[in-house]
């Protein structure tokens, strides 16, 4: 398109964006006359009540005479405490990531041959289909990894013999063929990133048969393949703490939403990809590290806490940073005094930002979450409390790992694909109805008119 018609299309689209302004308004009000339930959240803050899982369970306060009473968060995987069950693998000396997929898909902790048979089959099902990366990702890169991932997600369905089979048999395979494909496949996602976007070289790993899912990763996204024991391990508890979070989370829902009507396993999950780019979602975990970098660049003296507050108070007022007003990396709609998987991993944040001299940075992001509570009260005037979230933390630990930023959703996607694939089955399995709710309409009614009458 020339610079004249672009200007010209450009004036077109204001002057539409004009007319859709005086014909699209929803008045606020319409909201309590009509009891709609916004975002579906009861009247206080919690959530409306859409389904029954076997899951997950994401607990921050509980009702005491119908009020909310505010709570420290847990995260609840089959029944057992995210704590507890990284502790258990930890104590042990191994890696917990496929443990926990076996978890969240079947309901029960493998014994030790189960988790060798489940990891084989797993290391068996890496490879991705022949040609598909020249096919599917190179030819038709973005500048997004996310984006990249839920087309790539689609895609299989071409390279898949029975798409469409939804049986317990069928389901399980595609489940664990995405699962088990996803580090390879946004390794793959970023190197054409880097090549077609920023011009860099073009590295291509293949998958490792015998490495885990987090030793995939490391060795696939790094030019020379080289990772320490420590970094997996690290990586590794990152994967099991963002592996699931309950049926009514943005992504697991939408995921449970479109697989209700009874579409292919890759149609849901590429929905719930493209919902955890969000920015209100798992997209806030780069937001974080743009807001650290306003933040960093603002506050002369990392240490005043008045300094801080005073960035934090114009975020709030959408003044500086993304102008969202959003703080990101705090608040969150079930948990009120903490997040389980921020404390996790602001703990091994602290002992990996000492080694890397990097406290001070630690300690910045640190007087952020003392300081947004209040910040958040006195601009928003609202007392609820909030508290950080996972993405505090999680793009400070990936920085640490030397991850790029780009990766850092997708690493997200990649530990979230168990949780989606667990919804998605049980949604098929036991849902039996098709998610449908309603919306009030209220549009004035209006007499069909001719052309020349308009
Ligand atoms: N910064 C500024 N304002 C915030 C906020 C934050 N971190 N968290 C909540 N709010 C505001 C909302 O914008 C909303 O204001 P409004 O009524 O003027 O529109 C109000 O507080 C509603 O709060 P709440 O009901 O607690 O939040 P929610 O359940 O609607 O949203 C999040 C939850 C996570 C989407 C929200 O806290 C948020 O956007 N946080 C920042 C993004 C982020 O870190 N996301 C990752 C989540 S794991």
């Amino acid at each position: 398109m020339n610079d004249t018609k672009l200007l010209d299309t450009n004036k077109l689209i204001h002057s539409l964006c004009g007319e859709f302004a005086k014909h699209n308004q929803i008045s606020p009000e319409y909201y309590e006359r009509f009891d709609v339930k916004r975002g579906l959240r009861n009247a206080d803050g919690t959530g409306v009540m859409a389904g029954v899982t076997q899951i997950g369970s994401v607990q921050g306060y509980y009702l005491q005479d119908g009020e909310r009473v505010p709570m420290e968060g847990r995260l609840i995987y089959r029944g057992i405490d995210v704590e507890d069950l990284i502790g258990g693998f930890v104590s042990e000396n191994r890696f917990g990531f496929e443990e926990t997929a076996y978890l969240l898909l079947f309901g029960v902790l493998p014994t030790r041959s189960q988790l060798d048979s489940f990891d084989t089959m797993m290391r068996e099902m890496r490879t991705l289909p022949s040609m598909f990366t020249e096919d599917m990702i190179l030819k038709a890169p973005s500048r997004d990894v996310m984006n990249k991932l839920a087309r790539s997600v689609l895609a299989m369905y071409s390279y898949d013999p029975d798409p469409e089979d939804n049986s317990l048999e069928n389901e399980l395979r595609q489940a664990m063929q995405l699962i088990a494909r996803c580090p390879i496949l946004i390794a793959h996602a970023y190197a054409a990133k880097v090549c077609y976007f920023d011009h860099g070289s073009l590295y291509l790993h293949r998958s490792q048969e015998g490495m885990g899912t987090a030793e995939n990763i490391l060795y696939a996204i790094r030019h020379d393949n080289r990772f320490t024991e420590e970094e997996a391990r690290l990586l590794d508890l990152c994967l099991v703490l963002h592996a699931e979070h309950g049926g009514g989370n943005n992504s697991a829902f939408a995921c449970r939403v479109l697989s209700s009507s009874g579409t292919d396993i890759y149609s849901a999950i590429s929905a719930a990809v493209g919902s955890l780019k969000g920015p209100r979602h798992g997209g806030a975990n780069k937001k974080v590290r743009e807001m650290m970098t306003c933040i960093e660049s603002e506050v002369s003296d990392w240490r005043s806490e008045d300094q801080v507050r005073k960035c934090l108070t114009r975020i709030v007022k959408k003044e500086t940073g993304d102008r969202s007003g959003l703080i990101y990396g705090m608040g969150h709609a079930i948990y009120t005094l903490s997040d389980p998987r921020a404390k996790v991993l602001k703990r091994f944040a602290r002992r990996l930002a000492e080694q890397k001299g990097l406290a001070d940075k630690l300690e910045l992001i640190e007087t952020v979450e003392r300081l947004s509570p209040e910040v958040f009260a006195d601009v928003k005037k609202d007392s609820k409390p909030i508290c950080a979230n996972v993405d505090l933390y999680s793009g400070f630990v990936y920085e640490m790992l030397n991850i790029p930023e780009e990766l850092y959703t997708p690493l997200f996607a990649t530990a979230r694909m168990v949780g989606w694939c667990a919804h998605r089955i049980e949604e098929v399995l036991t849902g039996g109805r098709i998610i449908r709710p309603a919306y009030k309409a209220v549009a004035p009614a209006q007499p069909f008119l001719p052309m020349e009458q308009r």
